[in-house]
Parts: C-alpha cells; structure tokens; sequence
C-alpha cells in the first residue's frame, strides 16, 4: 500500500509470518501496518476502515479469536482505552492492560523496551496511548507488530477521528459513502494542544469536507493552519451559520492551556458552545465533543445534551472503528472476514 511516512506502514521489515491457519483479511492492504495517524492516509484508505466499521457493527465476528491484544496506556483515558478493550473482546481476542502506575515504565524503562517486551509475549498488536508527541511511532519502530496510536500528545488520534467520521456519516444518512463533500465543519477550541483536532483536519478534509479552526490567537494560531491546510478564524459568531457540524474541544489544563486564558468564564463567552450559539446555526446542523468535556465552558449542559448533539453517538462509533483498526492491522482469523 502507500505509506506516509509518519501515518501507517505496510508490513513491517522482519515481521513474523502469519501463523498456520491465519487466513488474508480481504482488507490485507492495512495487514500488518501500524495506525499512528490520518495525515497522509488516502480516502481509499479510510473508507475502507470505516466500511469496515460498519459492516462489523451490523454483523459481529469473532475475527480475532485466538489473539491477544496489549493496550499500553501511559497516560490516563476513559473512553479510548475501555472501547479498544471493549472492541478486542468483541472479535473475541484476549486483552493485556498495561499502564504507566503499574508497570515498569514507572521505574523507568522506556516506552521502546516496554513494546519489546510487550512483543516478547506473543501479542498481535500493541495500542499505544502516550503524552509524548510521536511515542506511538517510537514503539512501532522498536517491534514488528503493528502498532495503533491511542493518542500521542498533541500529535495525532486518528481512532478518535474515524469515530467520529462514522458518526457525522450516520448523523447526516451517508449510508456509508464518507463523502462528506460540500460539508463545513468548524473546529472550536484548544486546537494547538489537540491531536483531536490534528487527526479530524486530516481525515475529514481527505473525505471532502472543508474544515475551520477557531478559537483565540493563542489557541488557534494561524501558523497551524497554514501547516495543516485549514482556514483558521478567531471568531466563533461568524461561523456559526455556515457550519454544518461544531466540534468543540477539551481545554487540556495538563497541557499548559490554562496560561492561554483570561477565565473560564471569558472563555464560554467568545468560544463555548452556548444554547444561544446552538440557536443560531442552521437546521440540522450538529454539534460534537471528543471528550472529556468540560460543561459549562466548552459547552452548554443543554446544548451537550441536546438535538443537535452527537457526543454520545461519538463514543459508540469508537467502539466500531476500533474493532475495525484492530482486525485490519492484525488480520482476521475468521475465515469470512
Ligand atoms: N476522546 C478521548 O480520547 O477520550 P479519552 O481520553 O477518555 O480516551
């Protein structure tokens, strides 16, 4: 397959041939790639992740039954790291937990020799959640199983991506095209701590939507724009009634955000998703969080759970691209895959 450089790989140098019995998957152009993030990922690519997505949430299989998936999460997460498991267990494959309070990584050994060791043990693939920008690459460089970045500090998401690629193409009845041409969909927030953000400007620009940063200078500076190939505004108002979908992000306080702002309360007034915001787009138009969501800043109780909300939609589709990602790196053992 095409490879970016810093995205996925094609089967790796010195990888260990396929066990006996361990049928091709008919989406064998991902077998044995690492998933470390969407920039540089062809549309083909994608759809084909998420084609599969859907197709496993309508008809399960246990895909990976007889393989043991380790999940390696050096910082802390609720819903990545349960739905990678939740998804592992689906496709009937055995799940190793590691994370950094408990492991040897605390003692100080590297995350490189802690996917080794990882490796040592017979797993088909590592899921790999750090703040280091780039960590997810650094083990996939260090084993020859596939590696799947469960987000590496402000780099990269790109499962959170997918998921939420399924959601928009479920919320506006895409039957699963993934073409999302002619959609706007604006991007509030702490864009520069956010590998949300980073992942979703790749991947939903690469299925056809046009995608806009906003949020104040510090947050939303026009040099990441430029590099990422996305208008940036400092004006949430002005966008609202051309959007199609409002993302708002997390503030990331452990990140340093916090300097970046006057107040909270500031905050909500320029750039949180108020009900009075929700108001003013246009009909049928969305709004999503990534999560974990601050209420009240980021987005109004009312407007998080209200008609224009996909946030909970978000979190199951997590579930199905993750099935997804894990049997399209590893390979289904299930013989109708
Ligand atoms: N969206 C996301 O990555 O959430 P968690 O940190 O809970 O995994």
């Amino acid at each position: 397959m095409t490879r970016s450089p810093d995205t996925t790989r094609a089967t790796k140098a010195g990888r260990s041939p396929a066990p006996d019995g361990v049928r091709t998957p008919t989406t064998n152009v991902w077998h044995g790639a690492d998933l470390l993030g969407t920039r540089g990922v062809p549309a083909e690519r994608l759809r084909e992740l998420l084609t599969l997505a859907r197709a496993r949430r309508e008809s399960p299989a246990k895909s990976l039954a007889g393989r043991t998936v380790a999940t390696v999460f050096f910082e802390d997460s609720t819903r990545t790291r349960s739905s990678f498991t939740i998804a592992a267990q689906r496709c009937g494959a055995d799940v190793v937990d590691l994370s950094s309070k408990a492991s040897s990584a605390n003692k100080g050994e590297s995350l490189a020799d802690t996917a080794r060791v990882i490796e040592a043990m017979g797993v088909a693939a590592i899921v790999v959640r750090t703040s280091r920008a780039g960590g997810a690459k650094m083990a996939a460089d260090a084993v020859a199983c596939p590696v799947i970045n469960a987000g590496d500090g402000a780099h990269e998401h790109p499962t959170q991506a997918l998921a939420d690629a399924l959601a928009l193409d479920d919320a506006w009845n895409l039957a699963g095209s993934f073409d999302f041409g002619g959609k706007r969909i604006v991007i509030v927030g702490d864009l520069s701590h956010s590998r949300v953000a980073r992942s979703n400007a790749a991947s939903l620009t690469t299925l056809g939507a046009e995608v806009v940063f906003v949020g104040p200078p510090a947050m939303a500076p026009r040099s990441l724009g430029g590099a990422l190939g996305v208008r940036v505004s400092h004006d949430l108002d002005a966008e609202l009634a051309e959007a199609d979908a409002v993302m708002a992000l997390r503030i990331q306080l452990e990140r340093g955000a916090g300097a970046m702002l006057a107040s909270s309360r500031d905050y909500r007034s320029a750039y949180g998703v108020t009900q009075a915001r929700a108001d003013a787009m246009k009909p049928g138009a969305l709004v999503m969080h990534p999560g974990p969501m601050n209420r009240g800043v980021e987005m109004d109780p009312a407007v998080a759970d209200g008609p224009r909300s996909i946030v909970i939609r978000q979190v199951a589709a997590g579930v199905a691209v993750r099935v997804a990602a894990l049997e399209a790196v590893i390979g289904s053992t299930a013989g109708n895959a």
